[in-house]
């Protein structure tokens, strides 16, 4: 018979009882860990976090007079018009695609089934329903032009003057 060293002996019940308390213990741990971590998750705020709608657009003298620049991460509009500053939402009233500024024929089109708005976000060709929705802008104290793109205000009543 081989000469096994003390501790590989299988009929040891010493270390057989040993091994099995850890293995006990080693299970209770894992599912302690595991208890700890539901616990965490629940007791955590079930909330989904989502960027600020107010974007900062920076100063007016960005915006040349009669100018309109798309903000592609935004999904918004600053106009520079005669009247003063505006924002209008980019996103098509149809089936929300993001629009275009088209200088050469003045037009806001979509690329997606070809609907068209004027500089004021008023339809001039469907199948877009609706207008572009103006958006809440204003100035900061700080001089720089604000828009929140969640706020919708009514067309042509609110420029912002520099
Ligand atoms: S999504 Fe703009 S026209 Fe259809």
């Amino acid at each position: 018979m081989p000469d096994y060293p003390e501790t590989e002996k299988f009929d040891d019940p010493v270390n057989r009882r040993q091994f099995f308390l850890k293995l006990g213990l080693g299970s209770l741990g894992i599912a302690a860990a595991g208890t700890v971590a539901f616990a965490y998750q629940y007791l955590e705020p079930n909330v989904l976090y989502e960027p600020s709608p107010v974007v900062n657009v920076g100063r007016p003298e960005r915006y040349e007079l009669n100018s309109v620049m798309l903000d592609v991460n935004s999904g918004i509009y600053i106009i520079h018009s005669q009247e003063g500053f505006f924002s209008l939402s980019a996103v098509c009233t149809h089936l929300g695609c993001l629009t275009t500024w088209q200088p050469e024929i003045n037009v806001i089109t979509c690329p997606c089934h070809g609907s068209k708005f004027n500089r004021e976000g008023a339809v001039m060709d469907g199948p877009a329903p609706k207008p572009l929705p103006w958006l809440k802008m204003w100035m900061s104290d700080d001089g720089e032009l604000m828009v929140d793109r969640a706020t919708k205000v009514a067309p042509e009543k609110e420029y912002v003057r520099a």
